[in-house]
């Protein structure tokens, strides 16, 4: 499991890596299982090619576009916000093109590897082994038109929205956008999950009592049972938040009973 992290990306330099105009900040990893979140930039000016053909993974692949635009098959434009959801063995990247410098968070479920794929059928994304993944390939390009469901309290005022990007539907394991309205404060106070969480504050700004701030840039990788002091938002937020299963909310004078 990867340990308790909180960093804020804004404070890191991009990395180079072996493959020109590729960057990377590294965010968390997990060396028992090669699972790992990092944020990249990629960058034609500097010498960033996309692949010339499909490829696949033997990886889940998840990404979040973070600035600038492009394309794996030359119908969706991707821009900030967007999101990508590649489960294992799937054909993509059909039609790969980026004009200008683009960022984006990259979550892979095992160690990254890239297996370009120059005989793919078709320009659909498909399963290689024929398998269908309970997840499914989600493309969602334009967050406007997402699903936003309204979160309410007892007065009946919106507190957050929130719009699920893509869930496993035996294991809950999952992705979603939240927007923390002005005010937020988690009705739940001092709490913890039985799973793990994961959060990249994408706009605004987000608190707890603790005194921690976590600004735009600001990611956070939670261990299970890792207490939260009371959560809140003073501006308002928007997050991207990883959850591994159904997020439950103990409060954390149970951590006794959890911990052993
Ligand atoms: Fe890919």
């Amino acid at each position: 499991m990867r340990p308790y992290t909180f960093i804020d990306t804004n404070a890191m330099s991009w990395q180079d890596t072996d493959t020109p105009g590729l960057y990377t900040k590294p965010l968390s990893y997990d060396p028992e299982n090669g699972t790992r979140t990092a944020f990249q930039c990629i960058d034609p000016k500097r010498g960033y090619k996309p692949p010339h053909c499909a490829h696949y993974h033997h990886m889940d692949e998840e990404l979040l576009v973070i600035k600038g635009t492009f394309t794996f098959d030359g119908k969706n434009c991707l821009g900030p916000k967007s999101y990508c959801f590649h489960p294992a063995e799937t054909v993509h990247g059909f039609r790969s093109r980026i004009d200008d410098e683009a960022w984006f968070l990259s979550r892979c479920s095992k160690e990254l590897d890239f297996c370009l794929h120059p005989e793919a059928e078709g320009e659909t994304p498909y399963s290689l082994t024929g398998a269908q993944d309970p997840r499914g390939v989600t493309v969602l390009a334009d967050p406007e038109a997402w699903a936003w469901v309204d979160v309410k309290d007892d007065s009946g005022a919106v507190t957050l929205q929130r719009c699920l990007l893509s869930k496993h539907p035996e294991t809950g394991e999952g992705s979603m956008l939240v927007r923390f309205m002005p005010g937020w404060q988690s009705p739940h106070g001092d709490h913890f999950h039985t799973v793990y969480e994961e959060l990249f504050v994408l706009e605004g700004a987000m608190e707890n009592d603790g005194g921690d701030v976590y600004s735009a840039g600001a990611y956070l990788f939670k261990p299970p049972l890792t207490v939260q002091s009371c959560p809140k938002s003073a501006s308002g937020a928007l997050a991207y938040i990883n959850f591994c299963g159904k997020l439950d909310f103990v409060p954390a004078a149970k951590l006794g009973e959890y911990a052993n």
